[in-house]
């Protein structure tokens, strides 16, 4: 199916960016945000993104403008009704999720697609509460997602193939190197990056080795574009304790459940470069 009009739940980082991504390779879309003022501040991060590409020249000042004059923002689930593709991001709970789906199953056209940003829940019990859960696909993009070229198109259980190859086209048509996979727990990479950053944390404290020297042993030592603790800092601590934790529930492993260092700093608010503190000090 042709997307013409894309909708965006959520327009925190990973909304803001994907909103971005659809804006700049032409589509119209619509974002939505609970409030004017988090939509807002959506519209300046993607602006302020944008700018910096027309500084480096590699955007012109007129792309530029009509890409941030593409997106529509809204509070309003109601002004999606017309899009052929809804791309959610909301808050990683189930609940609200499924809340979501319910509603926009009942105002979309039949023939739209519904696709679930989500890192670590199970697609197929958030597309469970869509009366036409064939239509409910996962599109699972990493942070930061205007850099990052992977998007895992999810086949949940009862996903039909229409759904599925409209979200793996889309995700190619916005520049993106899609891969398919099944709906099982933390998908492709989550699975594998998510123990990994836990047994990297269990090591800061096991070879008592500063969050500097282990950033630079995974930088110079197995390649890694930047260190764990950069990373976690930006995907966020409550964003991957959470993950963990959710991952932790269904697979009992336990490699994946979150280490009580990364709990702690979780529980003090030390949430990396969204708190300006995490195992690193951010200023801006
Ligand atoms: N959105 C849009 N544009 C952004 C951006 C963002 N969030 N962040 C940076 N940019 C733009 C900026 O304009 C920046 O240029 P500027 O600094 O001159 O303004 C430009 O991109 C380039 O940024 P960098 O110089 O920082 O780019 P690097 O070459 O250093 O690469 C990186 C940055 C791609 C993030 C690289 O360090 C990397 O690959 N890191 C690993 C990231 C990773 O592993 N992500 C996955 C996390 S796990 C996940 O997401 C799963 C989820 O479920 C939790």
């Amino acid at each position: 199916m042709e997307v013409r009009k894309v909708g965006v739940i959520g327009l925190g980082a990973m909304g803001a960016g994907i909103a971005q991504l659809c804006v700049e390779a032409g589509v119209d879309t619509v974002g939505r945000e609970i409030s004017d003022e988090l939509g807002e501040r959506a519209r300046d991060r993607i602006g302020h993104f944008l700018t910096r590409k027309v500084e480096k020249g590699t955007l012109g000042q007129a792309e530029r403008d009509a890409a941030v004059g593409r997106l529509a923002l809204t509070t309003e689930v109601g002004d999606l009704a017309d899009c052929d593709l809804v791309i959610e991001a909301i808050v990683e709970e189930l609940a609200p999720k499924r809340e979501l789906f319910a509603e926009l199953d009942r105002l979309t056209r039949p023939e739209a697609v519904l696709a679930t940003n989500t890192s670590a829940l199970s697609v197929t019990e958030i597309a469970a509460a869509a009366e036409r859960p064939q239509r409910v696909v996962g599109m699972h993009f990493f942070n930061p997602a205007p850099l990052m070229p992977l998007v895992e198109i999810v086949r949940a259980e009862l996903t039909g193939d229409e759904a599925f190859e409209t979200a793996f086209a889309f995700a190619e048509r916005i520049g993106k190197t899609p891969i398919r996979c099944h709906d099982t727990p933390g998908f492709v990479v989550n699975r594998v990056l998510i123990p990994l950053l836990n047994d990297c944390v269990r090591v800061l404290d096991e070879a008592r080795v500063s969050p500097e020297d282990l950033d630079q042993g995974m930088q110079g030592g197995a390649g890694w574009p930047m260190g764990p603790c950069t990373l976690l800092d930006l995907v966020g601590i409550d964003v991957h304790v959470h993950a963990s934790e959710a991952l932790f529930e269904k697979t009992r492993a336990p490699r994946m459940a979150p280490p009580p260092r990364l709990v702690a700093m979780k529980n003090a608010g030390l949430l990396g470069r969204k708190s300006g503190r995490g195992f690193y000090t951010y200023e801006d």
